[in-house]
């Protein structure tokens, strides 16, 4: 029962506090849950609003609550990314070779029934099932035969358009003809690392980084080059600037908007250093912006694409993280390369589904698509607090926790005893699939890391999957 004692000479915001922190420690109140609004909290207690305000400004000053926008006061979480360094600094290119491991990773975290710790998978914590299917069925009255039909090699010139129109409102120019539509994200990173380098080539990329690059490295018969990355702030230039005297880099390719699993992301002024160190030496920067609407606070990312001068910059992009992973939709903005990725794009997959494009083109023009990605930025950032206070409730105390500022993912560092592939092994047979780390890497430099995901909706079993998650590092770490 909230009560607030008159009768007691400590100020009446105070016992506001200490009634919020007494909810916490019997854990009525968690990170991620929505405080009462101002209004209520004083009806509730029937002292005034201003009272009220104070005690939320004073817990937000204490770093214990966070005010959003036009959505009220949140818990955050108590301790925050404990992940004090990651990456390497002096590492040489490597030879990848992590199939096999991915494989097994990939095979466990697909099995049916698996609590699906393991995929990033954003969009999936708040669906936009319903109007999508309305947008197909729009598309398909209309569309008689045409929509069976094979598209254009380089995309729905409609959707190319809804695209550089998004473009246009975050500040950059594009011409939808300098688009090409892909199968994904995936399509797109594949057309370009092959625009731009050859076998042998030395790929300088984060570390950790997306696997997904690290397998296309691997299938080209390239060579990574990891470069230390900060948990916050994203890729050190200097250490890439460094990287780039000592070894003759072919090409870079970051997620320089939101690092997957770091969820870090860089400030724009580190973007446009990034393009001018990279187009002052002439290595093309293939970017990785899946992630770049995802971003929690403050306005999204510029595409490095905008600071582009020589066109040198290839951005690839994608509808799997924000709307339908199995739309396998995404596009490439190649740059000075459109030609030799148009023909990639031909030799690969002819052109990329034409129902699925129509889909997005209508779902883009009706305003669904922002207003989906309004209510599922919150829900994610909701989510990673939450993921955020069961790992610090049951994992060991001296594990590093990342403090995601956008996508879906948290990265953990676990007591270094703890090896995640087996750590891996014991949650698949417990149900629950988790990234163990080493699949992030080519040098095998993160053996007691792993990734875990909360692109879904936060339900009891996802909690109890931390539990239990827990429970094996802790044997693990004795
Ligand atoms: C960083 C990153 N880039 C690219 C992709 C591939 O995206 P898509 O599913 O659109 O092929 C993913 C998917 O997991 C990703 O996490």
């Amino acid at each position: 029962m909230l009560a607030i004692d008159r009768s007691e000479s400590t100020f009446l915001y105070s016992q506001v506090i200490d009634l919020i922190d007494e909810q916490l420690r019997a854990g009525t109140l968690r990170a991620g849950d929505r405080l009462p609004s101002l209004r209520r909290m004083s009806d509730k207690l029937e002292i005034s609003i201003p009272t009220v305000r104070q005690a939320y400004l004073e817990l937000e000053r204490r770093g214990r609550i966070e005010a959003r926008p036009k959505s009220g006061y949140f818990i955050q979480p108590k301790r925050q990314n404990r992940l004090v360094k990651v990456g390497c600094k002096t590492c040489q290119p490597t030879e990848v070779s992590c199939r096999n491991l991915i494989d097994r990773v990939y095979a466990g975290i697909h099995k049916p029934g698996v609590l699906p710790l393991g995929i990033a998978n954003p969009c999936m914590a708040s669906p936009a099932t319903k109007t999508l299917h309305r947008a197909m069925k729009r598309v398909m009255s209309r569309a008689e035969d045409r929509s069976l039909n094979y598209a254009p090699t380089e995309g729905e010139p409609g959707l190319k358009r809804q695209i550089a129109y998004r473009y246009l409102n975050h500040g950059g120019a594009v011409d939808p003809a300098e688009i090409i539509i892909t199968n994904g994200g995936q399509e797109a990173l594949a057309i370009a690392l092959q625009a731009v380098a050859r076998r042998d080539d030395v790929i300088a990329l984060e570390s950790p980084a997306y696997p997904g690059m690290l397998e296309l490295i691997e299938s080209l018969g390239m060579l990574a080059l990891e470069i230390e990355t900060c948990p916050v702030d994203g890729v050190s230039i200097d250490a890439l600037s460094e990287a780039l005297e000592t070894h003759d880099v072919r090409a870079c390719m970051l997620s320089s908007s939101v690092n997957n699993p770091l969820g870090s992301v860089s400030s724009d002024a580190s973007r446009e250093r990034l393009v001018q160190l990279l187009e002052s030496r002439d290595i093309p920067l293939i970017e990785d912006d899946v992630y770049g609407e995802l971003v929690y606070d403050g306005p999204r990312p510029k595409p490095a694409q905008f600071f582009s001068r020589k066109g040198l910059v290839l951005t690839c992009a994608s509808f799997s993280k924000t709307a339908a992973p199995g739309y396998r939709v995404g596009w490439l903005l190649p740059g000075r390369y459109f030609e030799a990725s148009s023909k990639l794009k031909r030799a690969l997959s002819c052109s990329s589904g034409l129902l699925t494009q129509m889909t997005l083109t209508e779902y883009l023009a009706s305003g669904d698509y922002d207003r989906h990605l309004k209510r599922l930025v919150p829900v994610l950032k909701q989510n990673a607090a939450r993921m955020t206070a069961a790992v610090e409730q049951y994992f060991p105390a001296n594990t590093g926790i990342s403090a995601p500022k956008g996508g879906s993912v948290l990265w953990l560092e676990l007591p270094r005893k703890v090896n995640s592939e087996k750590l891996f092994d014991a949650a698949i047979e417990h149900g629950i699939s988790i990234m163990p780390g080493d699949v992030f890497t080519a040098g095998r430099r993160y053996r007691n890391f792993i990734r875990l995901s909360y692109g879904h909706p936060w339900s009891e079993a996802i909690e109890q999957g931390i539990e239990v998650l827990g429970g094996l590092v802790r044997e693990m770490a004795d």
